[in-house]
C-alpha cells in the first residue's frame, strides 16, 4: 500500500518535491494556505550562485548542484505540465561601482571579451573586465560602473511560468493538491507526528513535510523570519529591441530582462516582519540604483510592483532534511536562493524520504546546527539547547513534584493551595523571566523566590530578541511550570497564532501536557495596557482549542466576568501599567473582582515592592505574578526571596483574617478579666 506523505506549503520547494516524491510513486498532498503568496511568485527567477557571491562551501556546492539540473529539470516540468517555461541561462554580468580591484589573476580571457579581463581562480567561470571592458561587453552602463564580473553559467527562469509549471505538473500527475487548507498546528506524540490540524479538523498522514516558507515559525519553533523583498517591473518600449540580453546584477539591484520585454527590477531586502506593500523609499532606492546602473531605464513605462517574504534563517543557509519528529522533515530558510535550489532540494528529500538516503550534503543544512549554536552560547549555563532539548528525557512535572522553598505547612495544606486548570501549586508567586541581566541571576532569583510558575514571551524567545536568545532552555522546566506569554501581540490573531507556538515550546521542553497561556494582547505600546475586546475574542478561541487561558487584562469586573464565562482559567487583573512600579492603584476594582470571580484572581503587573505583594494577598488575590520588581532590583535574587516571603505572608494574613477597622483605640490589655479586677 502507498502511504501519504503530506506536504503543508505550496512554494517552490513544496511543489517540487511534491512533484518529485509523485514521480517516484508516492501518494502526496499538498496543503497550501495560499499559494498565491509564496516566494516563488515575488522572485525575479535568477539562477545566481555565483552572482550571488555564496562562498566555497557546502551552500555552493547546493546551489551549484541545483543550477547544473535545471535545463533537464524545467524541461521535464514543461513536459509534464504542458507549459513552457523560460529558462534562459543568458549569463549574469555584475558590475561594481566603486572601483574596488577584484581578487582575480589576470589571465587572458578565454572568452568572451577581447581585452583587458581576467579569469577568477576559483575554477568556476567568471570573468573579470575593467570599466572599458565591461562597457564593450554592455553597451549603456551608468558611468558609475567602473568594472564588473561576468558569470556566463548563472541565468534565470521566469518564475511565474515555473510556479504555474509546478502547479499544473503536480496536479496532472495526481498530486492532492489542497488551496486554501491552512494547517493551525503540528500535532505530536512520542517523538512523531500525528496529524496536522486545519479548520475543518485533524488530517493524518504517514509522513509530513513542514516547507512554509517564510511562515515555518507559525508551525514549529525554529529560527525562520520574513526578510521582505520589493520589486517592480518596467517594460521595453512597443517596437524597441530589449537592449538586454544578460541578467544585470549590480551592488543592491538587479536588472533581469526578460525575452518578452518585461524587465524585472529587484529587490530591497528588509527586517519588517510581514508588512506588507510597497513603500515609497523602497522604490525609489531601487529605481535611484537600477538608472545608475542602466541608464536607459528611467524613460521606460512602469508595468508593475509587488512583494514578498522570503524565509530566511540566522546564517542565511537552508534547513533540510529531519526534524526532531521521525516522521517530519523540514524544508525552509532557502533566503535569496528558493528558485535555484528548488530542483536539488526535491532530489535530496525524496532520495531521504524514499529510499532512506542521506547525501552527506544534506547533513549541512540540518535543523541541529541550531543546537550547537545555542548550546555554545556561553550565557547558558544548562548543557540543553535551543531545538535538541525539544527531543527530550526532561519528565513532565507535576505540580505535586516540583519541591521548592517550603512555606509553612497552613499555606500548603491540600485545601490551600493555588489550583489553576486542574492543577496545584504551593507557591502563589508567579515571576518572569525579562529584564535580567544575565541568565544566572534569573536562575538564582527564581529559585530563591520559591515561585513554581515562570512566565515566557514566547514571541522574543522565538525571534531571539535581545537577552532571549537561548532563554527558554536556561531554565529548568522540571521544576518550573511555564507559563508561556502572548508578549508583543497586538491582535488577536497574533496572540492566538504564539499562543499555539507557546504549548509547542512547552511541549519541547518536557512539558507534554501543558496547555497553559498567559494571554497578552497589547496594542498600545506607551502604557502597554491590553486590548480587551481582543483579549476576549482571543480567549474564546483559545478556550475552544483546549487552552487553560490566563487573561492579562485591566482591572476590569466586567470583562473578567466575560472572560470567566467564556471558559478562562483565571483573570489577571494589572494593579498598574507593566513595569511601573506604582503598586496596586487599581484595588477598589480588584477587590470587586476578588469578590465576583469563581476562577483564581491574579494580580499582574505593578506591583513594585514586598508590602504591595503582601497587600494583593491579604485583598484575597489567589497569586500575584511580578517581573520587572524583582529583575531590575539592585540585587535581584534577594529581592526574589523578599517577594516570595511577602506573598506568603500575604496569603496568611488572609487565611488568619484580619481584624476589623475601628475608629478609636482599644487597649491592648483587656479591662475585664484582669488580675485587679478578680482580686477586688
Ligand atoms: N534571489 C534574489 C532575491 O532574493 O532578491
Amino acid at each position: 500500500m502507498t502511504q501519504e506523505i503530506l506536504i503543508i506549503g505550496s512554494g517552490a520547494i513544496g511543489l517540487s518535491l511534491a512533484v518529485e516524491l509523485k514521480l517516484r510513486g508516492a501518494s502526496v498532498t499538498v496543503k497550501s494556505r495560499n499559494f498565491r503568496e509564496a516566494a516563488v511568485h515575488a522572485a525575479a527567477g535568477m539562477i545566481a550562485p555565483q552572482a550571488e557571491g555564496i562562498p566555497s562551501g557546502p551552500m555552493l556546492e547546493l546551489c551549484l548542484r541545483s543550477r547544473q539540473m535545471y535545463p533537464e529539470w524545467t524541461r521535464k516540468l514543461a513536459e509534464i505540465s504542458g507549459l513552457a517555461i523560460e529558462y534562459w541561462p543568458c549569463g549574469i554580468l555584475a558590475p561594481v561601482v566603486d572601483g574596488t580591484t577584484p581578487d582575480f589573476a589576470r589571465e587572458p580571457a578565454r572568452e568572451p571579451v577581447k581585452s583587458r579581463v581576467g579569469i577568477a581562480r576559483s575554477g568556476l567561470p567568471a570573468y573579470w573586465m575593467d570599466g572599458d571592458a565591461v562597457r564593450e561587453y554592455q553597451p549603456g552602463l551608468g558611468t558609475e560602473v567602473t568594472g564588473g564580473w561576468w558569470f556566463p553559467e548563472d541565468g534565470q527562469v521566469d518564475n511565474q511560468m515555473l510556479a504555474r509549471s509546478l502547479w499544473v505538473a503536480a496536479q496532472t500527475l495526481g498530486v492532492n493538491l489542497q488551496e486554501g487548507s491552512a494547517v493551525e498546528s503540528i500535532e505530536r506524540q512520542d517523538g512523531q507526528v500525528v496529524g496536522v490540524r486545519t479548520r475543518d479538523g485533524i488530517d493524518r498522514a504517514y509522513r509530513y513535510v513542514l516547507a512554509t516558507g517564510a511562515w515555518f515559525e507559525e508551525l514549529l519553533p525554529v529560527p525562520v523570519s520574513p526578510k521582505k523583498g520589493q520589486m517592480l517591473s518596467v517594460r521595453v518600449p512597443q517596437g524597441e529591441k530589449s537592449p538586454l540580453q544578460r541578467v544585470l546584477f549590480g551592488p543592491g539591484i538587479y536588472i533581469v530582462p526578460r525575452r518578452n520585454g518585461q524587465i524585472i527590477i529587484g529587490a530591497t531586502s528588509e527586517d519588517v516582519g510581514f508588512t506588507p506593500g510597497n513603500t515609497p523609499s523602497g522604490m525609489k532606492g531601487l529605481l535611484d540604483r537600477a538608472i545608475g546602473m542602466y541608464p536607459a531605464l528611467e524613460n521606460y513605462p512602469i508595468e508593475e510592483f509587488w512583494w514578498g517574504f522570503r524565509p530566511a534563517t540566522p546564517d542565511e543557509l537552508p534547513i533540510l532534511g529531519a526534524s526532531d519528529w521521525s516522521n517530519l522533515t523540514l524544508a525552509t530558510g532557502h533566503y535569496r536562493n528558493g528558485i535555484l535550489l528548488a530542483p536539488i532540494s526535491a532530489k535530496l528529500l525524496a532520495d531521504s524520504i524514499l529510499e532512506g538516503k542521506t547525501d552527506p550534503l544534506l547533513k549541512q543544512f540540518s535543523v541541529r546546527r541550531f543546537d550547537r549554536r545555542v548550546a555554545q552560547s556561553n550565557t547558558i549555563a544548562t548543557p540543553t539547547n535551543h531545538y535538541r532539548s525539544m527531543s527530550s528525557n526532561l519528565t513532565s512535572p507535576t505540580a505535586s513534584s516540583i519541591a521548592f522553598a517550603t512555606p509553612s505547612a497552613l499555606a500548603t495544606a491540600p485545601e490551600n493551595l493555588l489550583e489553576i486548570a486542574g492543577r496545584q501549586f504551593q507557591s502563589r508567586l508567579m515571576t518572569g523571566s525579562g529584564k535580567y541581566t544575565d541568565f544566572d541571576r534569573m536562575r538564582q532569583s527564581i529559585a530563591a523566590s520559591g515561585c513554581q510558575i515562570v512566565t515566557v514571551a514566547v514571541r522574543r524567545v522565538q525571534t531571539n530578541a535581545p537577552g532571549h536568545e537561548g532563554l527558554a532552555e536556561a531554565l529548568d522546566w522540571s521544576k518550573q511550570w511555564m507559563l508561556p506569554n502572548t508578549a508583543g501581540c497586538k491582535t488577536a490573531e497574533e496572540a492566538i497564532r504564539v499562543a499555539r507556538l507557546g504549548r509547542e515550546m512547552a511541549k519541547l521542553l518536557g512539558q507534554e501536557d501543558n496547555n497553559f497561556v498567559k494571554l497578552e494582547v497589547i496594542p498600545d505600546p506607551h502604557y502597554l495596557l491590553p486590548d480587551p475586546i481582543g483579549t476576549l475574542e482571543a480567549a474564546g478561541q483559545l478556550v475552544k482549542e483546549g487552552f487553560a487561558v490566563l487573561p492579562y487584562i485591566n482591572a476590569d469586573p466586567m470583562l473578567a466576568r466575560r472572560l470567566e464565562d467564556v471558559g478562562c482559567a483565571t483573570v489577571m487583573p494589572l494593579g498598574s501599567p507593566i513595569g511601573s512600579g506604582q503598586g496596586i492603584q487599581t484595588a477598589a476594582n480588584i477587590r470587586i473582582i476578588i469578590e465576583s470571580a469563581k476562577v483564581p484572581v491574579v494580580v499582574d503587573a505593578g506591583i513594585g515592592t514586598p508590602s504591595e505583594a503582601a497587600q494583593a494577598m491579604e485583598m484575597g488575590a489567589d497569586a500575584v505574578l511580578i517581573n520587572s520588581a524583582i529583575a531590575l532590583a539592585q540585587n535581584p535574587p534577594v529581592m526574589a526571596k523578599a517577594m516570595g516571603m511577602a506573598v506568603e505572608a500575604g496569603r496568611l494574613a488572609y487565611l488568619a483574617g484580619r481584624i476589623p477597622v475601628k475608629e478609636r483605640a482599644s487597649a491592648s490589655s483587656p479591662q475585664t478579666g484582669t488580675i485587679a479586677s478578680t482580686v477586688s
